[in-house]
């Protein structure tokens, strides 16, 4: 098994006011060091406010952290172009609808990121465009259609086939689950695990329901007031939790929390 990513020493610090003339400084994050293998899940969990996604959004390059340095096949993350960052790592969103252009068919979607970060001719833009579309489990009849004219799972299924259809190393997902309910969620888990299966595609995701985070994470996070409180496999974290915060998670858990 190969070290895909790895998170050393990352803080990020950002400036609160404390009043009209003061301002402090606070960590979003701080310290973090992990490792994620190649085909494996791993979940970040954690109180709302404990930093999970200005975390994701760093390793996604949507923001940049203050200290530490991120490695993806060992290569320091800042030393890659964006072209490079891009194809490696994308990101989901919570609410898909959001983040798909309304005014674009859903082929000039998918079209779109290969135009950006592949020299491939039209034609085999194409091939790999009905071969994602297919991956996610849509007919190629929706490549003329507009993002408005799905479904919620549908448009998760088109957001998923523009994170995949450049072939990343690594999917990050920040709570795309909640506000689904609970059959489109496992509908919408199966097809990650079967995507996972058949491309050995990596996943962090951000989750709060934790049942699902049990079927599919091999790894698990929790953090709290920024900091990583626990970091260990998931069975582990199940039987026998270490920090008095991830017990309380659990004991917390209910099977519909955050809807
Ligand atoms: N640039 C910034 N300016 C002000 N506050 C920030 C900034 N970046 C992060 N924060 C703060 O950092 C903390 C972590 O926020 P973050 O959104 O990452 O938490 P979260 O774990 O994703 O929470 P939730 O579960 O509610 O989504 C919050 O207190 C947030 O207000
Ligand atoms: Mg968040």
């Amino acid at each position: 098994m190969s070290t895909l990513l790895s998170i050393n020493d990352l803080s990020k610090k950002y400036r609160r006011s404390n009043g009209i003339f003061t301002s402090s400084l606070h960590n979003a994050y701080k310290d973090i060091n992990f490792t994620l293998e190649q085909g494996k899940t791993l979940s970040i969990i954690g109180e709302s406010g404990s930093g999970k996604s200005t975390l994701v959004q760093t390793i996604a390059g949507l923001r940049t952290q203050s200290s530490g340095e991120i490695y993806l096949h060992g290569k320091p993350l800042s030393k890659l172009s964006l072209q490079e960052r891009c194809k490696s790592i994308r990101m989901l969103f919570h609410a898909p609808s959001d983040s798909l252009n309304p005014k674009a068919t859903i082929g000039r979607i998918l079209a779109a990121p290969l135009k950006l970060n592949s020299n491939l001719m039209a034609i085999e833009r194409d091939k790999q465009i009905k071969e994602t579309l297919n991956l996610v489990g849509l007919l190629p009849d929706y490549l003329a259609f507009y993002p408005n004219m799905l479904s919620s799972v549908q448009q998760h299924q088109v957001a998923l086939a523009r994170a995949m259809v450049l072939n990343p190393d690594i999917i990050i997902a920040d709570e795309i689950l909640a506000g689904l309910d609970i059959s489109l969620r496992f509908k919408l888990v199966n097809l990650l695990l079967n995507i996972q299966e058949k491309k050995g595609v990596s996943y962090i995701m951000v989750a709060h329901n934790m049942s699902l985070v049990r079927h599919i994470s091999d790894h698990i996070i929790v953090m709290h007031n920024g900091e990583i409180v626990e970091n260990d496999e998931t069975e582990t974290v199940y039987s026998s939790p270490k920090s008095k915060k991830t017990k309380h998670l659990l004991q917390s858990h209910q099977p519909d929390y955050r809807k």
